[in-house]
């Protein structure tokens, strides 16, 4: 049976401040048979895509990405926010639909050439997934394609990574 996974998605009026909707996967992910639905289109997807290496940025692109390398048995690298990674890092600052941050990404994470699916719940302004593409191909990977959980039509971040390949299953 097909679930459909906006039954599965919750929606909180002004949070984390006045005039934000924010949509919460919290429903998707404690429900296994909507998580392993929503992965396996992903791990679907990332085998047309050929990839290599995962990459997700804190925190919630690490629950999409995870369970999707390791169907793949292939590696996932997080991208961090500041001060989270010990070794060398590439940087890369970004905007938020609310707030500034920055994440990092350890310099031999990716190896160049390989081929990389970046992963995260939801697609908003598209900050954070422009600034971990920025980050893959500073270190000489290629960014075969993106996918998400959620992606926000009005704000418009698929216009921010036009270029790339985009996954979204559930649109708002
Ligand atoms: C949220 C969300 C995406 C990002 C989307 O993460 O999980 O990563 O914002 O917004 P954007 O497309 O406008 O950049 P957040 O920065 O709140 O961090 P968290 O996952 O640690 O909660
Ligand atoms: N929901 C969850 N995360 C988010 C949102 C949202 O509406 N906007 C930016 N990050």
């Amino acid at each position: 049976m097909t679930l459909d996974l906006k039954d599965y998605v919750a929606s909180y009026p002004d949070f984390p401040e006045p005039g934000i909707l924010f949509r919460d996967i919290s429903p998707l992910l404690e429900n296994g048979d909507a998580y392993r639905q929503a992965t396996n289109q992903i791990v679907d997807y990332a085998k047309k895509l050929n990839v290599d290496m995962v990459v997700g940025p804190e925190a919630r692109g690490f629950i999409v990405g995870c369970p999707v390398a390791y169907d793949l048995n292939i590696g996932f690298a997080p991208a961090r926010k500041k001060g989270k990674l010990p070794g060398h890092t590439v940087k890369a600052t970004y905007g938020l639909e609310y707030g500034e941050s920055s994440l990092y990404l350890h310099d031999d994470a990716i190896k160049p050439g390989q081929r990389v699916l970046i992963t995260d719940d939801l697609l908003a302004t598209g900050g954070t997934i422009a600034a971990t593409i920025q980050l893959v191909e500073d270190l000489g990977g290629v960014v075969a394609g993106t996918a998400f959980f959620v992606e926000l039509m009005d704000l418009k971040g698929r216009d921010k990574i036009k270029d790339y390949d985009i996954l979204s299953l559930m649109q708002y």
